[in-house]
């Protein structure tokens, strides 16, 4: 039996939103092992997550340099694989870095980094190091979208001729309106989240979704942001123009000031013969549209899903695919690359899109602060 890829985790303690999603992915298709990490910044609480998840704790570090130092004493076969970088976004780039340039593949989270010029700074050391490195667009994992991909390439509805993306949450409604409870938030704090809050954190999905499902580039935006209060630095809803080419158009919406919303990303694309409607939080369900026939429900699991789909569905028809499924999926991808085995390049998003993201964000706030002009990508 093949043996397991030996991972470690920096950030995504107990006290964090997306650790579990990364513990359960890299369980999920029997690919991984955990073997050490720093979840933490502070050593005792670091040391009492991993005893309490069954992790032996001679490979929890105090910090990430003395993980790196220590990791990169052991010889080759005990050594970690591959490292998840799953701490608030200003960490990404110092320890993203470091790790390629001691040959650990690495699973970043998104954003990429702070700054595009760190993203092309991260895109030239893997020329060099030609490790693997994925960005966790994590929605680009579940089954559904993954079938949507591949009907629009092999062109199931055709010529693509609107995109509209809408990712809207609601959670900073509350936190933005207590000015105290506001300056606790990394993600509004420009130290540590870089120059945007909305667009950083979730348009940069929606435009990663977009870009993935059509296959397309977008050539250029223009954007409209809104920080809700003059003390308040960061954006918190942004809408954003999108042009594919001179006949190829689309918005993104994105929003945490959309009272009420929870996760609410949903995808519209259409083309000459047919569109697509999809959405987050019935991510089991895509609805293909025709102009001629009822409109037509496609599932998870089925035949007449495509292979990158059906890897990804482990249970019959039924069984509902959920975020930890979609994340798990990515993982798969990886742990493939990892191993040297063939892989669709839908099955994770790698440095190119952590890259696209960070181009993306830097023309939005360019785009805003300009007086919403158009810009290239
Ligand atoms: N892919 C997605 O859908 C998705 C969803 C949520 C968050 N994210 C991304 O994941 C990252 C983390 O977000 P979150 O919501 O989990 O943040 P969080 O604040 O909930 O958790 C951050 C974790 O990092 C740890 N940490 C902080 N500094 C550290 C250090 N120096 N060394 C080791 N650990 C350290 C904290 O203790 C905490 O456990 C962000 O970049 C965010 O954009 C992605």
């Amino acid at each position: 039996m093949a043996q397991k890829i030996k991972l470690g985790i920096l950030g995504g303690g107990g006290d964090s939103l997306i650790g579990v999603l990364h513990r359960v992915a890299s369980a999920m298709h029997d690919q991984y092992e955990i073997v050490g990490g720093v979840f933490n910044p502070v050593f005792e609480e670091n040391i009492g997550f991993a005893e309490k998840l069954g992790i032996r704790t001679d490979r929890i570090y105090k910090d990430f340099d003395t993980f790196v130092e220590e990791e990169t004493k052991r010889p080759e076969e005990e050594r970690i694989q591959v490292v998840s970088v799953l701490t608030p976004n200003f960490l990404h780039f110092p320890m993203a870095k470091k790790l390629i340039e001691n040959r650990f593949h690495v699973i970043c989270e998104k954003p990429l980094t702070t700054t595009l010029d760190e993203a092309f700074v991260l895109e030239s050391a893997l020329e060099k190091s030609k490790t693997v490195f994925a960005v966790t667009y994590t929605y680009t994992g579940y089954p559904m979208v993954r079938q949507m991909r591949e009907m629009i390439q092999s062109g199931v509805i055709g010529d693509i001729q609107k995109v509209d993306v809408q990712y809207y949450q609601g959670w900073i409604n509350p936190v933005l309106q207590d000015k105290e409870l506001r300056k606790t938030i990394w993600r509004l704090d420009p130290e540590k989240a870089g120059i945007s809050c909305c667009v950083g954190d979730i348009g940069t999905h929606a435009f990663n979704m977009a870009e993935y499902l059509t296959g397309m580039e977008v050539e250029t935006i223009l954007a409209d942001l809104n920080t809700r209060y003059d003390d308040n630095a960061l954006d918190v809803d942004g809408t954003i123009l999108i042009r594919f080419s001179k006949h190829v158009k689309g918005v993104i919406r994105s929003s945490q000031i959309a009272t009420g919303e929870e996760n609410g990303l949903a995808v519209k694309i259409y083309g000459t013969k047919g569109g697509f409607n999809w959405e987050q939080e019935n991510p089991n369900v895509l609805y293909h549209l025709t102009d001629d026939k009822p409109v037509q429900v496609l599932k998870p699991g089925h035949a007449y899903n495509g292979a990158v789909s059906l890897d990804g569905t482990k249970l019959p028809p039924g069984h509902p695919e959920g975020i930890f499924d979609s994340m798990g999926n990515i993982y798969y991808g990886v742990a493939k690359a990892i191993r040297g085995l063939d892989y669709d390049t839908g099955e994770y998003p790698n440095i190119n899109d952590g890259v696209r993201g960070m181009k993306f964000i830097e023309k939005c706030v360019e785009s805003h602060k300009k007086g919403n002009v158009w810009l290239d990508l």
